[in-house]
């Protein structure tokens, strides 16, 4: 689901995030709000080719300047684009999870039905430690991934704090993670 956009905004600001990195591009629709509240760049990762393409046709000028990347890839290999967000301080949308477009197969070649686990060991790449991270969807995680993806967040940092934030539709669903 996407995200808030006064809820992105406010993460935005009062944590001084200049880049954008989403995984689970779907239709694009958080990636539209991060644009509308204003990123330095904006990265996104999407397993099907035929969102990408989708993406790309909605932003031409932004996609072909480079100000947009569009990631065609399974983001269990977000290590592989880490490196793109250097030392600049990024708010990271963690919100990769089995879908696609109507007919395809849900866990197409993907490592992982929720690739998080191996989301979060990317971050932990990252040469800054103050990374925002929002992490979507808990109601379809158990307790025991959430508690695990808490232990991975505190290995990055353990200064990290946490909170819940809602979904547009007034769900707590969302893990905010910040320093
Ligand atoms: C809930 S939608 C994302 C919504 C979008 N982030 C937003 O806020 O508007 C989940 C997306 O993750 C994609 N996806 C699923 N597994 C993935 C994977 N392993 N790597 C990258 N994308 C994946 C699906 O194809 C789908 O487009």
């Amino acid at each position: 689901m996407p995200i808030d956009l006064e809820i992105l905004r406010n993460q935005k600001d009062k944590n001084d995030c200049k880049y954008f990195f989403e995984t689970g591009l779907y239709h694009a629709t958080t990636l539209e709000k991060a644009v509308e509240v204003g990123f330095q760049k904006y990265f996104s990762i999407e397993l099907y080719a035929s969102f990408c393409e989708m993406a790309k046709e909605k932003f031409p000028e932004k996609t072909s300047s480079g100000e947009i990347m569009i990631i065609n890839d399974d983001s269990a290999n977000m290590k592989n684009y880490i490196g793109l967000v250097g030392n600049n301080k990024t708010l990271f949308w963690l919100d990769a999870h089995a879908g696609g477009p109507k007919g395809s197969n849900p866990f197409c070649n993907a490592k992982a039905k929720i690739p998080i686990e191996y989301e979060l060991q990317a971050i932990k790449l990252c040469d800054r430690k103050d990374h925002v991270i929002l992490v979507d969807d808990l109601r379809i995680m158990g307790k025991t991934k959430i508690e695990q993806i808490k232990k991975m967040i505190l290995e990055i940092n353990p200064l990290y704090k946490f909170s819940i934030l809602e979904n547009p539709s007034g769900v707590k669903d969302i893990l905010c993670a910040v320093v």
